[in-house]
C-alpha cells in the first residue's frame, strides 16, 4: 500500500494519476476532508491531519511506502507514526534551497526534516525541487479581475518546475528499484522569468496581460500576508541578489529519472489557463 499525502495538491493530484496509470497496486490519498475530494478510480480517500500525527493511524495502517509533503505540520511525529505503522520507504518533498541557500531559515527547516528521515531507520528518497510553475496561481485573482500582474524582479529567470514532473519522479522513486538513499535536485527544462510567465499565460488565455514592476517593500506586503514575514524576506533576499549558480542551474534529473523531457512553463500555462479566467 502506498499513501500519498498532499493528495489534493499540485504534486499529489498528478502523482495519484501516475500511480494509477502504472498499475502500482493499492494507493491511498490523504486529505483533511474526504467528502470534498474526487480521486482517480481505485484510489482510496483517507482522512488525516499532518499537524496531528495521532489522526493518521488508520491512514497509515498497512502502508509500506509513503509520499510525504512537508511544511504541513508535525513532521517528527508523522515520521515516528509511519515507522511504528511499519512503513518501509518514505519519499520526501524537500527543497533545492537546502543545497543552494542553507543559511535561509526555511532551508534549515527542510534540512532538519531530511535529517529526521535519514535517522528514522526507514529507507528514504529525498526530492529537492526548485520553485513551482503553480506558484503563478498567486496571480490568478489579479489576472481575472484586472488583467494585471504585480511582481518584483520581473527579469530574474529561474529553472521553474512543473509539479507533474516532480510527481513523475516521485512515482519512479516509489515503484522502481534503485532510488533508496538518493537525493535528487529537480528543475524544469529552462530558466523562465516572471515577464515570460506572464507572456505565456497571456498566450494561453488569448488576452493581453500587463505586468507592473513593484518594489521590494510592496512585494513584501503582498507576500507576508500568506507566507509570513520571515519567509517573504528570505524569498525576496534571494530574488534580489542572493543568487548562485547552484540555484540557476538547469538540471537533467527529471529526464534521467522519468525517461521524458522536463515540461516547459508554457505547457503548464496551457493546461491551467482555466484557473486564470
Ligand atoms: N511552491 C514551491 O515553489 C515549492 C518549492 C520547493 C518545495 N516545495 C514543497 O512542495 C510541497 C507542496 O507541494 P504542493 O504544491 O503539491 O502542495 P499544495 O498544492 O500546496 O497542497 C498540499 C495539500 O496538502 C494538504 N494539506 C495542507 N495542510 C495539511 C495538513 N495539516 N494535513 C494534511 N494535509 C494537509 C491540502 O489538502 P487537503 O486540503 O485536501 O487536506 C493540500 O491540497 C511542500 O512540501 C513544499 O514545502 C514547494
Amino acid at each position: 500500500m502506498i499513501l500519498v499525502t498532499g493528495a489534493t495538491g499540485n504534486i499529489g493530484r498528478a502523482l495519484l494519476e501516475e500511480l494509477r496509470a502504472c498499475g502500482a497496486g493499492p494507493v491511498r490519498g490523504l486529505t483533511r476532508d474526504a467528502a470534498r475530494v474526487t480521486f482517480p478510480e481505485g484510489v482510496e480517500a483517507v482522512e488525516g491531519d499532518l499537524g496531528r500525527a495521532g489522526s493518521l493511524n488508520s491512514a497509515l495502517n498497512g502502508v509500506r511506502s509513503l509520499f510525504l509533503v512537508q511544511g504541513m505540520g508535525a513532521e517528527s511525529e508523522v515520521l515516528e507514526a509511519a515507522r511504528q505503522a511499519g512503513v518501509e520507504h518514505v519519499v520526501l518533498v524537500s527543497s533545492i534551497t537546502v543545497q543552494t541557500h542553507p543559511h535561509l531559515p526555511a532551508a534549515g527547516v527542510n534540512a532538519a526534516v531530511e535529517r529526521l528521515l535519514k535517522d528514522s531507520g526507514m529507507a528514504w528518497t529525498i526530492l529537492r525541487p526548485t520553485q513551482f510553475a503553480s506558484n503563478t496561481l498567486w496571480w490568478a485573482t489579479s489576472i481575472r479581475e484586472h488583467g494585471t500582474v504585480h511582481v518584483p524582479y520581473a527579469d530574474l529567470g529561474l529553472p521553474t518546475i512543473h509539479p507533474a514532473d516532480i510527481a513523475a519522479v516521485a512515482r519512479a522513486a516509489l515503484v522502481e528499484p534503485g532510488h533508496r538513499g538518493r537525493t535528487y535536485p529537480l528543475t524544469g527544462p529552462e530558466r523562465v522569468t516572471a515577464r515570460q510567465q506572464v507572456a505565456a499565460l497571456a498566450a494561453a488565455l488569448g488576452q493581453e496581460l500587463s505586468l507592473v514592476g513593484i518594489s521590494r517593500e510592496q512585494a513584501h506586503r503582498q507576500m507576508a500576508s500568506f507566507m509570513g514575514d520571515e519567509t517573504a524576506n528570505a524569498v525576496l533576499d534571494l530574488m534580489g541578489g542572493d543568487l548562485n549558480e547552484e540555484l540557476l542551474k538547469v538540471r537533467d534529473t527529471v529526464p534521467q529519472l522519468t525517461g521524458r523531457p522536463a515540461t516547459p512553463f508554457r505547457q503548464w500555462a496551457t493546461e491551467h489557463a482555466a484557473a486564470f479566467r
